[in-house]
């Protein structure tokens, strides 16, 4: 069960379901992810996962920031790091100042730990965006942020990537170079098949590992219960 320190943010204000209802079936279908991702990595095991989607709002955020706490509830040192340099709400999610956070790592070329936050959850830490930079995509394609991810990548058995929409920017197609896997998210009540399609484009010239959709947003009605929104794996894309 997932513990709770003091003095640290709660995650509560953003659909943390997975924190706040962990018997719900969202809940349920954030651990399926967490399991159909192993599935995926038989051979080469996934120890790092970008989440992207076709436009903006889909559910990127809060479906990484899920996923990083079902990662930490099975006892696996996770990372959850905004890299979504324009439009961050990781800190937000998790009620941390975001004075200091990836953009702040790469420009000043500082060991990972002094970015670090940990979360009010045990075993999961955060690199939230930092101030947000002029320039995202030239930090993002930098060889600061090679070193960066290398660095990361050591010292956590699992690191979940939030970034931009696909289409708007650059940015998801440079940072799934450093994701062991990709998981495109969509929101059902927007769901467009074109534009899911010119992003799995975009993401397979960038030599992404695509290991899943994630279907945003869709009503749940079993027995009534709790009328929640969830999110449904897929496993292939
Ligand atoms: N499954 C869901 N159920 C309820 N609200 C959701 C769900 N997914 C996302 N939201 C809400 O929708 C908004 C956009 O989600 P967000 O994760 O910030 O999208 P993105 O990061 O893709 O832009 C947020 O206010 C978030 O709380
Ligand atoms: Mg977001």
């Amino acid at each position: 069960m997932l513990k709770k320190k003091k003095n640290s943010g709660t995650a509560a204000s953003r659909n943390m379901v997975v924190a706040e209802k962990p018997h719900a079936t969202a809940s349920e279908q954030f651990r399926t992810i967490r399991t159909n991702i192993m599935y995926a990595g038989v051979d080469d095991p996934i120890r790092s996962v970008l989440f992207t989607s076709a436009t903006p709002g889909a559910g990127k955020s809060t479906v990484a920031a899920n996923m990083a706490i079902a990662y930490a509830q099975a006892g696996i040192k996770t990372l959850l790091l905004d890299g979504d340099l324009r439009r961050p709400t990781t800190h937000y999610t998790f009620e941390v100042p975001n004075r200091k956070g990836l953009s702040a790592a790469l420009i000043k070329d500082v060991p990972v730990e002094d970015e670090v936050m940990h979360t009010a959850f045990e075993g999961l830490d955060l690199i939230t965006s930092g101030p947000i930079p002029p320039n995202p995509a030239e930090l993002l394609a930098s060889r600061s942020m090679e070193r960066f991810m290398q660095s990361v990548i050591i010292q956590y058995e699992m690191v979940l990537i939030d970034s931009p929409p696909i289409l708007s920017v650059t940015d998801a197609q440079l940072l799934c170079r450093h994701a062991d896997g990709v998981i495109l998210v969509t929101d059902v009540e927007n769901n467009n098949r074109d534009e899911l399609i010119e992003a799995k484009t975009l993401l397979d010239k960038s030599g992404a590992n695509i290991i899943g959709v994630v279907l945003n947003n869709r009503e749940v009605r079993p027995s009534g219960a709790e009328g929640y929104y969830y999110p449904e794996a897929v496993t292939d894309s």
